[in-house]
């Protein structure tokens, strides 16, 4: 699970060079050791995909000897850091030794008190560092710290794959939103549906699958009236054991059928949003069953971002249809983009297409993807890159 969950990550561990995105510096940082360790740091942080929010994706490994001797990862929100696991594991032979870990030690007194300080009492010789914490309550101050009290500190083993992993919680800190990721299956003539609606299935059940490790990994996942009205999903992750996304519903009327999937929340639960006064009675009947509804004077992308910000995630999945999706582009809800294109026709000049009107006439107004990158699952093809940041 934990490999394929990073599936869909623009820089897959296995890919990575040893470049760091460092203007100044294209050298590589750390040996091939260091950087074994490293992957090996972001393996164990992967355990906890999904579960973390608003906290990073966090693993750390103490090495004594060229040996390992004590290992551990963030669990979730709440519970000690991946360093403090490692340490306990490590005992007293942590003094001396070298700690990686792929995210900066925290030094402040947050939920659980700074790593810094707890690196500095168990006597650890060297820290090294994947990437510099975002974060402002951190940003270079654990580095300091470890440096100030003569520990060696090395940052940048593995800079690029750390990033990635941990790229939603980086966007969380620097923009105040979920990084928002659309996601959607579509035929070779670009149809999301057939004209009849109907969907189920355009791609293959390798790519499914896939969608489903996707999920697992994301904090919420959002669809918008007409695919609960046409499609009727679950937006599982289908794994025994796996994190479910928090559903979100996007609904203005909330002119929705009573026994939909999603109003099922003993598996995994469902928030709906819509606006002030919308359907008092189907709102009753959504609570009654555990669904949570929240209203806003006016729905809108932007608005669901900005309280599941609020709410503390990191990453949202749009799930949803053309409509929604030109919305949450245009109000720029979504920075990245997974396509999955299955090679089959359709037709049908009103079938559904991914995007709807985004106000755009020329071609030379396109959105051009950034970071572009193309893989086989099974029959379909991926496609995966970055919009280009507005101003
Ligand atoms: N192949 C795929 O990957 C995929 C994925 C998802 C959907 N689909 C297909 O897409 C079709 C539905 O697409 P769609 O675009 O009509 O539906 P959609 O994704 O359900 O989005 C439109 C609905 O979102 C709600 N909404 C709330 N706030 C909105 C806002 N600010 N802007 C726009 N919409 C807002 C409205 O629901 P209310 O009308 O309830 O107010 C609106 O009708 C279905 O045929 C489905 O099978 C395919």
């Amino acid at each position: 699970m934990v490999a394929q969950a990073d599936a869909f990550s623009a820089n897959n561990t296995q890919d990575n060079t040893l470049l760091v995105r460092s203007p100044v510096s294209k050298e590589k940082i750390g040996s091939d050791f260091d950087s074994r360790i490293m992957q090996r740091c972001l393996e164990l942080a992967r355990r906890a995909l999904g579960r973390t929010s608003p906290n990073p994706l966090v693993g750390a490994v103490i090495v004594k000897d060229g040996e390992i001797i004590g290992e551990g990862f963030h669990p979730r929100v709440g519970e000690p850091h991946a360093e403090v696991f490692a340490l306990r594991a490590a005992g007293v032979n942590a003094r001396g030794a070298t700690i990686y870990v792929n995210l900066e030690p925290c030094n402040h007194y947050g939920r659980t008190p700074p790593c810094s300080e707890g690196l500095i009492t168990a006597g650890v010789a060297k820290v090294v560092v994947g990437m510099v914490d975002p974060n402002p309550l951190v940003a270079g101050g654990g580095i300091a710290r470890l440096r100030g009290a003569g520990v060696e500190v090395v940052v940048g083993v593995e800079e690029a794959a750390c990033q990635q992993l941990n790229e939603a919680f980086v966007h969380r800190i620097l923009h105040k939103r979920p990084l928002g990721i659309l996601k959607y299956a579509m035929t070779l003539d670009g149809k999301i549906a057939a004209s009849s609606g109907h969907s189920a299935w355009v791609t293959s059940q390798d790519a499914r699958s896939e969608v489903h490790q996707l999920r697992a990994a994301c904090d919420a996942v959002i669809v918008g009236g007409n695919t609960v009205r046409h499609d009727n999903p679950y937006l599982t992750s289908h794994q025994v054991g796996a994190h479910n996304p928090l559903r979100v519903v996007m609904s203005r009327h909330l002119n929705l059928p009573e026994n939909a999937r999603l109003w099922q929340t003993a598996e995994a639960p469902t928030l709906v949003l819509t606006e002030v006064g919308a359907n008092p009675h189907f709102q009753d009947l959504l609570l009654k069953q555990g669904v949570e509804v929240v209203e806003f004077a006016s729905l809108t992308p932007d608005q669901a971002m900005a309280y599941l910000y609020e709410r503390g995630f990191c990453s949202v999945l749009w799930e949803c249809g053309g409509t929604l999706a030109a919305s949450a582009i245009a109000q720029g809800a979504v920075q990245k983009v997974l396509a999955i294109i299955a090679p089959k026709i359709i037709g049908g000049s009103n079938a559904p297409t991914p995007v709807g009107d985004l106000g755009l006439t020329t071609m030379t107004e396109a959105l051009s993807l950034e970071r572009v990158r193309w893989r086989v699952i099974g029959t379909d093809c991926l496609v995966e890159g970055y919009l280009p940041q507005k101003s």
